[in-house]
């Protein structure tokens, strides 16, 4: 998915998923597992920089293992204290940490250390876990532990992903702090983008959702930052990025090399009405070439603003 929304444009870095950290050093494979950028210089094809994210809540572990990923190439090294999942929060990680600065504060510590002062650790929150009053002292420890920049997902972990996302929140830490700081929640649109940013006098956001809604959101994002002039790319183009998609799916058994694409459709749907008839068509399909042939180009299909390097 990085590789084809950055070949698609827009993006100046992407995240990956989180790597859960408990109490051990990971074997190297799992490192190009979760980042195959690595295998690139920690790029994406299209150039751009990927972070590996980490999540855990023992401050020596994830060091350890932020250096191992710094010296398999890792372009940056971003800190998870925002996620809600409960087997997560069970062991004290992700947001769970919020109910404790000093524990983050002590991570950023730890893993700013650990690695080159070259590289890039930052750090991903929530407002706070059951409500946001510790909000401002956690994103200031943040900051003094080191931390390149902050990203705020502008919601509690009680909020879970109920709309809104309270992007005037996240002004608080504006004010307070130095660092960069990128919004994130609810950044679905060209106009969540002006609202988000106006609310929170922020000007760097941080798409989640809205990117696999419309793949080329970036672009209609930058575009409007920059003044310029943009056609928001017709169902016809995404098609074609579904089928590259497809393409990269052979690496799983039939069984599932269909699923990603199901998954992908959930959400353009929400861009695209045709993705949600694609995806009620599609939905029971269990052969991976009964989903390849309904997931078939129009021969009039263009490429208009950007041509699409093959995968
Ligand atoms: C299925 C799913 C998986 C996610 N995994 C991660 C993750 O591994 N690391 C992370 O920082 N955020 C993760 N998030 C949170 C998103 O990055 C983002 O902060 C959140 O969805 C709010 O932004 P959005 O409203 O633009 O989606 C995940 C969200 C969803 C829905």
């Amino acid at each position: 998915m990085r590789d084809l929304l950055t070949r698609i444009g827009g993006y100046s870095r992407c995240v990956t998923e989180f790597l859960r950290v408990t109490d051990h050093l990971y074997p190297d494979r799992l490192f190009f597992q979760c980042c195959p950028e690595l295998h690139t210089g920690g790029h994406t094809p299209a150039g751009t920089p990927v972070y590996l994210q980490l999540l855990g809540s023992d401050p020596h572990a994830l060091a350890l293992n932020a250096k191992k990923a710094v010296s398999f190439g890792a372009t940056g090294i971003d800190l998870n204290f925002g996620c809600p999942a409960k087997t997560v929060n069970s062991h004290g990680g992700g947001s769970a940490l919020l109910r404790t600065p000093n524990r983050v504060r002590d991570i950023v510590l730890s893993v700013r250390d650990s690695v080159d002062p070259a590289i890039p650790v930052t750090a991903k929150m929530r407002l706070g876990f059951n409500d946001a009053s510790r909000f401002l002292e956690t994103a200031r420890l943040i900051e003094q532990a080191g931390a390149t920049e902050l990203c705020v997902h502008a919601r509690t972990r009680q909020d879970g992903y109920r709309p809104p996302a309270h992007w005037n929140e996240v002004k608080l830490a504006r004010q307070a702090l130095n660092i960069p700081l990128i919004v994130n929640g609810e950044i679905w649109s060209v106009e969540n983008f002006a609202s988000a940013c106006a609310d929170s006098q922020c000007s760097d956001i941080m798409l989640g959702r809205g990117a696999l809604s419309r793949p080329d959101l970036a672009c209609q994002i930058s575009a409007a930052a920059n003044h310029e002039d943009y056609k928001p790319m017709p169902w016809s183009e995404v098609l074609v990025v579904l089928q590259q998609l497809l393409q990269t799916a052979s690496e799983f058994p039939p069984k599932y090399a269909g699923n990603r694409t199901k998954q992908w459709l959930t959400y353009l749907r929400q861009g695209y009405p045709e993705a949600g008839k694609l995806f009620e068509s599609v939905k029971r399909l269990r052969n991976f070439d009964d989903i390849a042939a309904m997931v078939r180009c129009p021969r009039d299909s263009t490429l208009a603003h950007k041509e699409l390097p093959a995968l």
